[in-house]
């Protein structure tokens, strides 16, 4: 059963333009998400790669609506929540959970740890001793023990990944079925990562949690996710079980990602090149957006943009050579 249905997903900011532009009445968008559809199944983690830049961080923002879409839909069990009113989303809101990468800047420095992670359950209407309970209890549960001391102390007092071990406390004390973690561990010291995405996995196998998982690094999406989307310029191009896609990636833009990772160890060497940098989503290249910068690319892959379809089981490309 799906728990998450994103269908034709599209996120543009207005770009500020000068006066010229204005009086031509001309409208400019960065259109950081531009026409994406996937699902996410209960208890599934499902991964999101991409460069830098390519709309990893506005997709996932936009799915719990902490960005307002432009247009699309985004189904969560069963109800279209980009149609719901303030109050029906502020219900909706427990059951849907974000956790930032930055563990410095996402935590209150002036808040007891204890405080940070009661303050969703008080907010939802808890007693302040029930609060309390419940949050000792989740600070066992996430590895901060003795509990009663990481209570009470402060953010600056812990490390980068204690840090995390809070956020994510605070993530699941409203007991969610749908969590985003955006590069949630890329800030962490290495050493820290594994024993981190194994607290993510154990919340996963105890609650039937789904998760999105945004990262930029294919060897951390290994880890934890079941499939994996790449994304590219606010697309998705290549999307499959992260298993197929790191063994097999079909999409040019995929080969290049999983060659360029260093601790990836691959059957293949796939040898592609992707010449330059992303380019601006103001004015992405007519045709496949990848086509000025592919070395495979032929005419029709300059006028026009290929459409992600099954090539396998499963396993979705969008690229007019494969
Ligand atoms: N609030 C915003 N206003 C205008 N442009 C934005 C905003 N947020 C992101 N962008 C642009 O949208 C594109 C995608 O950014 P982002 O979603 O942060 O990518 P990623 O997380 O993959 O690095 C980039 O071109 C970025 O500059
Ligand atoms: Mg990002």
């Amino acid at each position: 059963m799906e728990l998450v249905q994103v269908r034709n997903l599209k996120t543009y900011f207005p770009v500020r333009i000068g006066i010229i532009d204005a009086l031509k009445r001309k409208k400019l968008f960065v259109r950081a998400v531009d026409g994406v559809s996937f699902s996410i199944k209960r208890g599934e983690v499902f991964g999101l790669i991409g460069e830098s830049g390519c709309g990893k961080t506005t997709l996932s923002r936009s799915v719990l609506r902490l960005i307002e879409p432009t247009e699309g839909e985004v189904i969560f069990n069963g109800i279209n929540i980009l149609k719901l009113n303030d109050e029906e989303m502020r219900k909706i809101r427990k059951s849907m959970q974000i956790i930032f990468q930055d563990p410095y800047s996402s935590l209150n420095p002036k808040m007891k740890i204890g405080e940070i992670i009661a303050h969703p359950l008080i907010i939802h209407g808890m007693d302040k001793k029930e609060a309390k309970e419940q949050v000792l209890q989740m600070l066992g549960k996430v590895g901060l023990t003795p509990e009663k001391e990481f209570y009470e102390r402060y953010p600056h007092q812990l490390s980068g990944g204690q840090r995390q071990r809070v956020a994510i406390a605070r993530a699941m004390v409203l007991n969610p079925e749908f969590v985003v973690a955006d590069e949630a561990v890329s800030m962490i010291d290495v050493s820290m990562r594994a024993s981190i995405i194994e607290l993510l996995e154990e919340f996963r196998r105890m609650y039937n949690l789904s998760m999105l998982f945004v990262t930029h690094d294919i060897a951390i999406a290994r880890l934890i996710t079941n499939r994996t989307a790449v994304m590219y310029l606010g697309k998705i191009v290549e999307l499959s079980e992260t298993k197929t896609l790191i063994d097999n990636p079909l999409h040019p833009y995929s080969r290049a990602l999983i060659n360029a990772a260093p601790t990836i160890s691959r059957k293949k060497d796939f040898k592609v090149k992707i010449k330059g940098e992303v380019p601006n989503a103001i004015n992405p290249p007519e045709g496949c957006r990848l086509s000025n910068r592919c070395p495979f690319a032929s005419e029709i892959c300059k006028k026009e943009e290929p459409e992600l379809v099954e090539v396998e089981k499963g396993h979705f490309v969008a690229c007019h050579m494969t």
